[in-house]
């Protein structure tokens, strides 16, 4: 068996990103009428943005065969944190990367809150990913909870220092380009309470500054994206902020016209920063 060429494989911050994270929805079937709309749809007028896709593991090969060509990029939900062995159920980053797919996401916090996953685990998972050769988007962000009694920063630098150090600033110093991070207020997940653009700015700042101080380049360069019911209607209100990159989209990414209209509605907008 020969293995699927992947086609894309880095992310900047220079134009949007927008993210589908399709989570435990959509089948074989949709799967490739989806990828049939969004090609179609690329094909007559190309992509202003940078677009990924995150299906549901068995569904990595099907989304990344019919996709060759067009310029998404295809990933994981998941991988294990150890490159192989007897973890029954689970998939590792090397086997995603067989698939065609090049990224995975870590630490989504439905996983962090289903699977227990800790900051450690996230963290050990996105060297995984980074070391097999996949991009790792590292998800991370506050409870209501945590929100309210005035703990957000306290939780990100907790967040974002385990991966820092689980990682290594030397190994994301030289992977630029193969890493970013996704802002998800839990709170906002699903809920239809997106943030508000200076809510989501405030933690991307906060973000981007801690990067700053930890690595030795490339903390402007490194996508943050925002994700909690981010829609068609507050996407472009929510970019035009300047410590946001692009989105990573649950809900509205599962029917192509919706995220098409998310695409178009942020991909022209140059960034500021
Ligand atoms: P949502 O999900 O857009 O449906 O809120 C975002 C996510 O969980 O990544």
């Amino acid at each position: 068996m020969t293995t699927p060429t992947p086609h894309r494989t880095t992310m900047h911050n220079r134009s949007a990103i927008l993210a589908g994270n399709w989570k435990m929805n959509l089948g074989r079937a949709d799967v490739r009428a989806f990828a049939a709309d969004l090609s179609r749809a690329l094909a007559a007028e190309p992509s202003p943005a940078q677009v990924a896709l995150f299906p549901a593991h068995p569904f990595l090969c099907t989304l990344s065969d019919a996709l060759r060509g067009v310029p998404v990029i295809v990933g994981a939900q998941d991988v294990h944190a150890e490159p192989e062995g007897a973890h029954t159920g689970d998939v590792s980053a090397s086997q995603v990367l067989s698939t065609g797919a090049t990224w995975t996401l870590c630490g989504h916090s439905e996983r962090r809150a289903d699977h227990a996953e800790t900051d450690d685990l996230v963290a050990r998972k996105a060297r995984a990913a980074l070391e097999a050769g996949l991009g790792a988007m590292v998800c991370l962000g506050e409870t209501l909870h945590e929100r309210e009694s005035g703990a957000t920063e306290a939780v990100l630098e907790r967040q974002l220092s385990a991966l820092l150090d689980g990682v290594g600033v030397d190994r994301l110093d030289t992977a630029v380009g193969r890493w970013a991070v996704a802002y998800e207020p839990v709170w906002a997940i699903g809920t239809g309470r997106t943030a508000t653009p200076q809510i989501a700015q405030d933690a991307h700042r906060f973000l981007r500054a801690r990067l700053a101080d930890r690595l030795d380049r490339g903390a402007g360069a490194i996508p943050l994206l925002y994700g909690g019911s981010a829609k068609p209607e507050n996407c472009a209100e929510l970019f035009a902020e300047t410590d946001v990159d692009g989105f990573l989209i649950g809900g509205a990414s599962l029917d192509p016209a919706t995220f098409l209209d998310m695409i178009r509605r942020c991909g022209g907008a140059p960034k500021k920063a």
